[in-house]
C-alpha cells in the first residue's frame, strides 16, 4: 500500500486522487458553499460510541469549530452528565443555571433560550450539561414518549442553526437512544487501538433498531478513526481492520494522536482557534468538508 501523506497538511494541500492517511485516494472535497440564507433546518448529528475516551467530545467541539469557519451556525449539545463538552468550551459548570437537563424534564417551564450559552466564537453556541443529567434517564423512563424527549427539546433550535452536534455519553442507554432518535445522522469516533472494534456490532445494531422503530431517517454519516499514531505498525493495522470491516463508511480524514487536543480542553476552545494552523485543526477542517459533502 502506498505511504500515507499525513505530514504538514493544510486543507489546500489535500489533492483529490492523492493517497490519504487511510491509504485510499482523497475524494474531491466540496468547495465550501455559503450556508443557505433564510429559513434553516438544522442537520442534527449525534457523536456516538459506548466506549469511553474515544474522542466523541473532542470531535463534537472541533467539528463544530471547523463548521463555523465554513459559515455555518452551529449548536453544540452537551448530552453527557460528565459535562466535558461544557468544560472544554470554557464554561464554568458551577455557573450554569439552566442546562439540557431542565429542557428535557421541565419543557413547559424552561425555554431553549434559558439554557443556551453563547461562546467567544460567533455562531457557535452551547447547550450545557450538569451532573443533574445523570438522573434524567431514570426520570424519563416513566414518560410516555421517553425516547423523544430530546427531539422535542431541540425542536425550537432547528430553524436557528445549520448544524446541531450532540455529544453523547459512553453508554447505549436511554440518553443515547434519545440522541439517535433526534438525529439525522451519526458519526462514530473510533480510537485506533486494539479493542477498537469491540462493541461495534452492538452499536450498529442499536442504530439499526432506532432506525426501524423510532427514526427512519437516521443514517450513518461516517466512522472517524481517532488517536491514530502513524509511527506505530499497531495503529496502521487497526486502521486497516476498520477499513476492511466498514469500507467506504470510514471517513478519509484520520485524527492523529497529539497533545494539542488535551491542551485545547484546558484552553476552553476548539483547536481551530487555539492552534489554527496545527495538523489537528486541518484534520477537523477536512472532516467538516467531508461531513458537508455527506450531508448534502
Ligand atoms: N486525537 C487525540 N490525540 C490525543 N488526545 C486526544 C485526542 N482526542 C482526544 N484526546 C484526549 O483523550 C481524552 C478523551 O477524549 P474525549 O473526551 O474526546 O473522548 P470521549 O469519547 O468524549 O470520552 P467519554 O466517553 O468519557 O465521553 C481527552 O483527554 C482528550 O483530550
Ligand atoms: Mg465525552
Amino acid at each position: 500500500m502506498a505511504k500515507a501523506s499525513t505530514e504538514s497538511m493544510n486543507i489546500d494541500s489535500i489533492k483529490p486522487g492523492e493517497i490519504g492517511p487511510t491509504g485510499r485516494p482523497w475524494p474531491k472535497l466540496p468547495a465550501v458553499a455559503p450556508a443557505k440564507s433564510g429559513h434553516k433546518q438544522a442537520q442534527i448529528i449525534a457523536m456516538t460510541n459506548q466506549k469511553g475516551g474515544v474522542g466523541k467530545t473532542t470531535t463534537t467541539i472541533n467539528l463544530g469549530g471547523a463548521l463555523v469557519e465554513t459559515g455555518r451556525k452551529v449548536l453544540l449539545v452537551d448530552f453527557d452528565p460528565q459535562a466535558s463538552l461544557s468544560v472544554g468550551m470554557g464554561i464554568n459548570v458551577h455557573e450554569i443555571e439552566r442546562s439540557i437537563y431542565d429542557l428535557l424534564v421541565s419543557r413547559d417551564s424552561v425555554t431553549l433560550d434559558d439554557a443556551l450559552m453563547h461562546t467567544s466564537i460567533a455562531n457557535l453556541d452551547v447547550l450545557p450539561a450538569t451532573i443533574d443529567l445523570s438522573v434524567a434517564e431514570m426520570q424519563l423512563v416513566a414518560e410516555m414518549a421517553r425516547e423523544r424527549a430530546l427531539l422535542k427539546a431541540l425542536a425550537p433550535a432547528q430553524d436557528r442553526y445549520d448544524y446541531i452536534l450532540i455529544d453523547c455519553l459512553p453508554s447505549l442507554g436511554l440518553l443515547t437512544i434519545n440522541a439517535l432518535t433526534a438525529a439525522d445522522g451519526v458519526i462514530i469516533p473510533l480510537e485506533c487501538e486494539y479493542f477498537a472494534l469491540r462493541g461495534m456490532a452492538m452499536l450498529t445494531h442499536t442504530i439499526e433498531r432506532v432506525r426501524e422503530s423510532l427514526n427512519p431517517k437516521l443514517s450513518l454519516i461516517g466512522i472517524l478513526p481517532t488517536m491514530y499514531d502513524n509511527r506505530t505498525i499497531h495503529s496502521r493495522e487497526v486502521l486497516d481492520r476498520v477499513l476492511g470491516e466498514f469500507g467506504e463508511s470510514v471517513f478519509h480524514t484520520v485524527i492523529r494522536r497529539t497533545v494539542k487536543f488535551p491542551e485545547t480542553t484546558v484552553a476552553g476552545e476548539p483547536i481551530t482557534t487555539y492552534a489554527s494552523s496545527s495538523s489537528g485543526a486541518v484534520a477537523y477542517r477536512s472532516l467538516a468538508r467531508e461531513v458537508l459533502a455527506r450531508c448534502a
